[in-house]
């Protein structure tokens, strides 16, 4: 299966490389660790969004649907965990967040725009290298289980796309966009390779 993500809107500059697959399947119970708290914060910032725009057309109900389906997502995550004897532990962040959300602007508008465009990328990424492991891992089920989630992560890239669009305009939308796909592909180049989903 190819990368989901080639439908877009979100296009992606950069292919993961192998050597992170290479990483992600032989220490794949880090992997999933750091993935449960990928999960916690893509449904905190879905409430977060919520919380902050409740004036964009469509917003809050999406936000709360795609609280729901993290939550989802983390609460299987977890069960994966509890299969396999592995604890949750602090979250010790995640460098590609952290750059990509240095990159948001000041200004309200601005600001707006920005917070759905990088959790857009997020979810590009994650989407992409999702659909990785479901192709790479041994176990057959981890495979469907990943092609799984991969799959509503593509769902999620659009969606925050249409939300960017529709409160900013697609044209101010499509432009902030590739500027920050620049960016990412820059900053993922820049980030050493991690046991981790990013
Ligand atoms: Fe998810
Ligand atoms: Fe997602």
């Amino acid at each position: 299966m190819r990368p989901l993500t080639e439908r877009g809107p979100v296009r992606l500059r950069g292919r993961t490389s192998a050597a992170w697959v290479s990483l992600a399947v032989e220490r794949f119970d880090q992997v999933l660790v750091d993935h449960a708290h990928c999960e916690k914060k893509a449904a905190a910032n879905a409430l977060s969004l919520l919380q902050a725009y409740p004036e964009v057309p469509q917003l809050p109900m999406a936000m709360a649907r795609m609280a729901s389906e993290e939550s989802a997502h983390l609460c299987r995550v977890l069960a994966l965990m509890a299969e396999r004897g592995l604890c949750l532990g602090p979250d010790l962040g995640d460098p590609y967040a952290q750059g990509l959300q240095a990159l948001v602007r000041h200004g309200r508008d601005e600001r707006r725009l920005d917070r759905l465009l990088v959790a857009a990328i997020i979810e590009a990424r994650s989407c992409e290298r999702l659909a990785l492991l479901g192709e790479a891992l041994p176990d057959p089920e981890l495979r469907a289980f990943y092609r799984d989630l991969a799959l509503s992560e593509d769902g999620h890239q659009a969606l925050y796309f249409r939300l960017a669009s529709g409160a900013h305009g697609e044209a101010a939308a499509s432009a902030r966009l590739e500027a920050l796909l620049e960016r990412e592909e820059l900053l993922l180049g820049a980030l050493p390779l991690r046991a981790a989903v990013h």
